[in-house]
């Protein structure tokens, strides 16, 4: 029975919500798909799944370090599964920054570890400004008016290709 772990790495809940699509994309009979924080993968016994994926979102230019520490730990065990890594940002809303060879973010990753996963991907994120607390929300609006989106503070938008984040999903139920 294939075994597939997925794990996201999350502040507002929006990779995790990517990760839950592709846990129903990866969803059959004769699937087990287990879906958990990074954080909390120790409570798994992570070498019994034959698929690992990892979700993570940026915040102020990068992955959290609970992504790096997790990798580190299984980085031998993970070389030997089918994996797939993809990264959340809102910079990838740029047709020009939407891929793995053109986001900054996903090419920081790459050269920040030597783990090489099968799949990598990536997806724009969420701007939700009133869920943000102030000072977050004066600084994604700087931001946003340096690189040309949106400024009013009540913008909630969801840039997710969700059709990209199914596609993601049969490659992965085809590792
Ligand atoms: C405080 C804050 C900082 C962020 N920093 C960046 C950034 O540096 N670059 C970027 O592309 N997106 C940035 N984002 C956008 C997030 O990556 C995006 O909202 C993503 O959907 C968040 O996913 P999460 O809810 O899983 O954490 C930031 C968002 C917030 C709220």
């Amino acid at each position: 029975m294939p075994r597939i772990l997925i794990l996201y790495s999350t502040v507002d809940g929006h990779t995790r919500r990517i990760c839950d699509r592709i846990r129903e994309g990866c969803a059959a009979p004769g699937n087990e798909v287990v879906l958990c924080a990074v954080d909390e993968a120790a409570s798994h016994d992570v070498a019994a799944f034959e698929t690992i994926v990892i979700g993570a979102s940026i915040r102020y230019g990068k992955h959290r370090q609970n992504v790096y520490d997790f990798i580190a730990r299984h980085r031998p065990l993970l070389e030997t599964r089918a994996s797939a890594f993809f990264t959340v940002n809102i910079v990838a809303r740029k047709a020009h920054k939407n891929r793995p060879e053109t986001n900054p973010y996903l090419q920081k990753f790459l050269r920040q570890t030597a783990w090489r996963p099968r799949l990598v991907e990536v997806f724009a994120g969420k701007l939700d400004y009133p869920k943000y607390g102030w000072i977050d929300r004066q600084m994604i609006r700087l931001i946003m008016k340096i690189t040309g989106g949106p400024t009013d503070p009540s913008t909630v938008i969801d840039y997710t290709d969700w059709a990209a984040v199914d596609d993601l999903a049969r490659r992965v139920c085809a590792l």
